[in-house]
C-alpha cells in the first residue's frame, strides 16, 4: 500500500465522486493528498484541502504557491474537475459552450502549465487528464463536452511531446472513462428521463452490463501517477467496459 509512497499528489474536482475516490485511494497508497475544488473538500483523508477555480489562473498560481510552501515539490496533478452539458447542439448557447471549454479544456490547459513550471525543477512527474470516452467517439447530445474532452486528448499528447523533448521527466498521460456512477452521470441521464431507469437501461448497453464505480477509475489514475507507468506518456488509458470496442 505505498505505490505513491513520498509523492505530492494535487487532484481537482476532488469534491466529486472520481475526486473522492482517488484521494482515498492515492492517500492509502502513501501520497500526502493536496484536494482541491470550488470549496475546499471537507473530511477525507487529504493532508491539505485548497479551494480551487480551475478557470482562474490566479487561483493556480495561489494553489501552487501553497503546495509548495507545504511540501516543496509537487509530483502528481489529476486533472479532474469537469462539468457535462446535456443539451441538443441547436439550443446550447455560447456562453454554454464556453463554460464547458472553460472547466474541462482551459482547466487542463492552465493545471498542467502551472504544474510543469514546479515539476521540472525537482526531476519531473505524472499529469493525468481525464477525459472521456466522450473524447474518443461523439454523442448526439453532449457536443460540447464532447469537443471539450477531444480537445483534452490531443492537448494531453502534445504537452506528453513537449515534456518529453525537452527531458523534463514530465509524463503526461489521458483517462477515458466509460458511464460512471457520479453526480455527473446523474445530471446527464436526468436529461433523458427518470435517472435510475436511464441509467439502468445505459448499463445494460455497456459490454460489461453495468456502469464503471469511482474506484474503478481511481485504480486507472493510480497506475497513471505511479512509477509503474515509467514508459508511458502521451497515452490514452480507455476504461470503459467495453463501450468504444462495438
Ligand atoms: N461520471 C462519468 O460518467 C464520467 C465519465 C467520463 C469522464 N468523466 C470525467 O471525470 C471527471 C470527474 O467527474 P465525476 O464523475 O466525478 O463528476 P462530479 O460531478 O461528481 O465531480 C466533478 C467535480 O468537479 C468540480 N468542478 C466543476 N467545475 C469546477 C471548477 N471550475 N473548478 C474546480 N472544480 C470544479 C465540481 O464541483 C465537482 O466536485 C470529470 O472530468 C468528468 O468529465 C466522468
Amino acid at each position: 500500500m505505498a505505490r505513491l509512497s513520498g509523492k505530492v499528489a494535487l487532484i481537482t474536482g476532488a469534491s466529486g465522486g472520481i475526486g473522492r475516490a482517488m484521494t482515498a485511494l492515492f492517500a492509502a497508497e502513501s501520497a500526502q493528498v493536496v484536494a482541491s475544488d470550488l470549496a475546499a473538500p471537507e473530511g477525507g483523508d487529504a493532508a491539505l484541502a485548497l479551494a480551487l477555480d480551475v478557470t482562474r489562473e490566479e487561483d493556480w498560481a495561489r494553489a501552487m504557491d501553497a503546495v509548495l510552501d507545504r511540501f516543496g515539490r509537487l509530483d502528481v496533478l489529476v486533472n479532474n474537475a469537469g462539468l457535462a452539458l446535456t443539451k441538443s447542439l441547436e439550443e446550447t448557447t455560447l456562453e454554454e459552450w464556453r463554460r464547458i471549454m472553460a472547466v474541462n479544456l482551459d482547466g487542463a490547459f492552465l493545471g498542467t502549465r502551472t504544474a510543469i513550471g514546479a515539476m521540472k525543477e525537482t526531476g519531473g512527474g505524472a499529469i493525468v487528464n481525464l477525459s472521456s470516452v466522450a473524447g474518443i467517439v461523439g454523442a448526439p447530445m453532449l457536443a460540447a463536452y464532447s469537443a471539450a474532452k477531444g480537445g483534452l486528448r490531443l492537448f494531453t499528447k502534445s504537452a506528453a511531446l513537449y515534456c518529453a523533448e525537452r527531458n523534463y521527466g514530465i509524463r503526461v498521460n489521458s483517462l477515458h472513462p466509460g458511464f460512471t456512477n457520479t453526480a455527473m452521470l446523474d445530471d446527464i441521464t436526468q436529461a433523458f428521463g427518470d435517472a435510475v431507469t436511464v441509467k439502468a437501461k445505459l448499463a445494460r448497453r455497456q459490454p460489461l452490463g453495468r456502469l464503471a464505480e469511482p474506484e474503478e477509475v481511481a485504480r486507472a489514475a493510480l497506475y497513471l501517477a505511479s512509477d509503474e507507468a515509467t514508459y508511458m506518456t502521451g497515452a490514452e488509458l480507455v476504461l470503459d467496459g467495453g463501450f468504444t470496442a462495438q
